[in-house]
């Protein structure tokens, strides 16, 4: 680990994906997740869960509202590629309204290397909101080959969705409890292994509740400079429009501060394009 934390090394997308996953499939067989439910039968365990976030050189997490203006063809090869690794990914309601996600692996070539790699052609699509006002016109859940799990604590039901939705609710009161809902990700859906494309405000959840394994963080060879938009209410608190403010860039995480802070180790260092590629493991 410390040899390859000294190096950095250039990569294309599609090594650095089957890197990870043989690299992520050793580690399930001896299952080194420290966090919550770590003593648990591996069938009862919150899967593995990694972040996957671009930021600028300067650290925002978004440009006029979108993270699309940090990347370039690398970054976007690599995102795709990544999606060939895990049983999920996750997202939260803000990002899939914003960036209008459409199917998480919709291309035959990638199918085909989820396939080789013993995978569901397709990774579950998960969604985490509040609110569920999500339009059934967003692409995702429009699209009848799609199969999206919500994690609400709300009762509600979308209506007019074409997408197969299945729902996990296990809340704690009004609230949802997430390492209950990762646990029935891996019970009801066998996701062993979650990939979460943020946005900032569920990806900075997912590390409060101890549910994050590894940082997958891309630096763009970009400054992009303005505020950092401030919001310790959470996403719910910030109104939609202020994301689209060219001076109210996010961060990688957003919300509260996290007491305390929470360390990482440099697992490897990749390069390609400018853009540099850090892999960490959470430290608990
Ligand atoms: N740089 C990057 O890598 C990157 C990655 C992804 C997104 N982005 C950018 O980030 C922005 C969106 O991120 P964001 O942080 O504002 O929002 P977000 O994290 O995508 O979504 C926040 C929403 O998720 C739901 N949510 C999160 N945690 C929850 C919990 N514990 N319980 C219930 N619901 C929960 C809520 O949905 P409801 O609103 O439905 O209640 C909340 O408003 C966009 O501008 C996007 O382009 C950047």
């Amino acid at each position: 680990m410390e040899a390859l934390a000294g190096s950095v090394r250039t990569f294309t997308a599609a090594e650095l994906a089957a890197e990870l996953h043989s690299e992520l499939c050793a580690l399930e067989e001896g299952d080194a997740r420290a966090g919550p439910g770590a003593q648990a039968e591996p069938s009862a365990r919150p899967p593995y869960t990694l972040l996957n976030m671009i930021a600028s050189a300067d650290g925002r997490a978004t440009e006029q509202g979108r993270s699309g203006p940090l990347g370039a063809r690398a970054d976007r090869e690599l995102f795709h590629a990544l999606r060939t690794v895990p049983d999920a990914v996750l997202i939260g309601a803000r990002t899939l309204r914003i960036e209008r996600y459409n199917r998480i692996v919709a291309e035959p070539q990638a199918r085909a290397a989820r396939a080789a790699r013993g995978l569901e052609a397709e990774p579950l699509a998960c969604v985490i909101s509040s609110s569920l006002e999500l339009d059934p016109e967003l692409p995702l859940l429009a699209d009848p080959e799609a199969h999206v799990v919500i994690i609400t604590a709300n009762q509600a039901t979308l209506s007019g969705v074409r997408a197969q939705v299945d729902y996990v609710r296990v809340s704690d009161g009004a609230q949802v409890d997430l390492i209950g809902a990762f646990c029935e990700l891996r019970e009801r859906f066998g996701v062993k292994l979650l990939l979460c494309e943020g946005g900032p405000h569920t990806a900075l959840e997912l590390v409060r509740a101890g549910l994050l394994d590894e940082l997958l963080l891309t630096i763009s060879p970009r400054l992009t400079g303005g505020d950092i938009a401030s919001s310790p209410a959470g996403s719910r608190g910030v109104p939609a429009e202020v994301g689209e403010l060219p001076e109210a860039a996010l961060p990688i995480l957003s919300g509260e501060v996290l007491q305390p802070p929470v360390g990482l180790s440099l697992v490897s260092v990749h390069s390609t394009d400018s853009f540099l590629f850090l892999r960490y493991r959470l430290r608990r």
